[in-house]
């Protein structure tokens, strides 16, 4: 059994100013960026490094994935192989992920022969295995559920009989979209788990216990740092998941609980900044708006462009995926607030693979129903509850005025939510997305 990392490896200080210095493109010429993963998040970095005259190259595991179709400067391999790593390695001057399953061998293979990886092994850790996050965020004194790393069943049991059934038991590494998670409801669901101990034995990572949060809402707080060290914070947005995986973004989240949705931002700049994250970092978090308990809670992080941002393409000034193509590079960054200034909001939806075959043909469909909105699409074949695209509606409120002081219209736009805009725009999306998934009306 492998100890999770211990938190003591953390830096004792924010390492501001004194991480590694902007990339310099090596022939002179132009920033070279290489991705390791070839997913929906690759695919949505290549419009903006585009637009900025960076060189994107990839390495795909195929040319049909989501990323390679659009990204010339492929390579294919396998991102569990070093080889395959280093051979990305040589084309770029600093490499980034689209996912976070590479493993550690092969991040230290490239960190030894000397590649710039943003983020690098050290921070991608907490990413990568929930133990370890979960140690580090203790370490920190920030606010975790109560957990627990468990190896046997009777681990288990106990634990859930201490905090109170039922109990949330994750797999510590490799799960994503809600893979990974089971919710047990009692002592008796546990003898169901024999499997993931015994893989996890196997392994040697055993498996995290968490108590069931009795959350009100799920929230993201994303924040962008560079490789330089400069950190700037995303609106915190609420997170709406479907079967444990996230379906409807709002952004910024309505601030019925403004004081938790600073705290949210301020754990997120923080984990940013111990961590030494570089790139965009998302920090999952429960919410539970009243009662003894009341605050906020993280869940689990992400060290890329994650899908509670995609609302910033369209909706803030600076989209996440040009931010993090600019905190990997050391280039100064962008903006956060949304396009519309104080008091407006964008929502996202996502669109699962559903009864269309074929999403181009719901698409003309789709674009007369809701021509404010704007639909993205990722290549990728629409199997029964895949992520194959998403929705954004960005809507001003007609509470926000010029005549304001940007306080002023903060403080408005945090009590005066326009709560009716926001659930218009939502339903649009939603009725949007479902065109584009099952077709006709939902
Ligand atoms: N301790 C908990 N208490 C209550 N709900 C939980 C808990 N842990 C997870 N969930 C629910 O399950 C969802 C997925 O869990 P988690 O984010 O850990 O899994 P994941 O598969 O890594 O996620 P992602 O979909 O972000 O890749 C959460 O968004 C939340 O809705
Ligand atoms: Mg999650």
């Amino acid at each position: 059994m492998t100890d999770p990392p211990l938190p003591s490896d953390l830096p004792d200080e924010p390492s501001a100013g004194t991480v590694a210095p902007a990339a310099t493109p090596r022939d002179g010429r132009t920033f070279r960026v290489g991705i390791i993963g070839d997913g929906q998040l690759a695919r949505m970095t290549a419009p903006v490094a585009t637009e900025l005259g960076i060189e994107l190259h990839l390495l795909a595991g195929s040319w049909l994935s989501s990323a390679a179709q659009v990204i010339p400067r492929t390579i294919i391999g396998d991102y569990r192989h070093t080889d395959d790593a280093l051979r990305l390695a040589e084309r770029v001057d600093v490499i980034t992920f689209d996912h976070e399953h590479v493993p550690a061998e092969v991040l230290t293979a490239l960190q030894d022969a000397g590649v710039a990886l943003h983020p690098g092994p050290q921070a991608l850790r907490y990413a990568q295995d929930k133990l370890a996050m979960r140690a580090a965020v203790e370490d920190l004194e920030l606010p975790n559920p109560q957990w627990r790393q468990v190896s046997t069943a009777a681990e288990l049991t106990e634990f859930g009989d201490g905090v109170g059934w039922p109990v949330v038991l994750k797999t510590p590494r490799g799960g994503y979209d809600g893979k990974g998670v089971r919710v047990l409801h009692s002592a008796a669901d546990v003898e169901a788990t024999a499997d993931w101990f015994a893989r996890a034995a196997e392994e040697g990572t055993g498996l995290l216990a968490e108590e069931k949060v009795p959350f009100t809402r799920e929230l993201s707080a994303q924040v962008a740092r560079s490789a330089t060290g400069e950190i700037r914070a995303y609106p915190v947005v609420q997170s709406d998941q479907r079967d444990g995986v996230c379906d409807l973004v709002t952004a910024p989240a309505p601030a019925t609980e403004p004081d938790l949705l600073e705290q949210a931002a301020e754990i997120a700049l923080t984990l940013a900044e111990r961590l030494d994250v570089t790139g965009m970092l998302a920090v999952e978090l429960f919410e539970i708006s009243d009662g003894e308990r009341r605050g906020v809670f993280v869940n689990e992080l992400a060290m890329r462009p994650h899908n509670s941002g995609h609302w910033s393409m369209d909706g803030a000034v600076t989209g996440q995926f040009e931010q993090h193509l600019r905190a990997v590079l050391g280039l100064p960054l962008g903006e956060t607030g949304l396009v519309t200034g104080d008091g407006g909001f964008t929502v996202m939806k996502n669109i699962f693979g559903g009864a269309v075959p074929q999403l181009h043909t719901a698409l003309a469909e789709a674009m007369r129903l809701a021509p404010e909105a704007k639909v993205h699409l990722y290549g990728k074949a629409p199997r029964a509850g895949r992520k194959v695209g998403h929705v954004t509606i960005v809507g001003a409120s007609p509470q926000a005025s010029a005549a304001q002081s940007p306080a002023e219209a903060g403080a408005q736009a945090l009590q005066q939510t326009p709560h009716q805009e926001i659930r218009t725009a939502q339903d649009r999306a939603t009725e949007l997305a479902h065109r584009l998934s099952e077709g006709g009306t939902p």
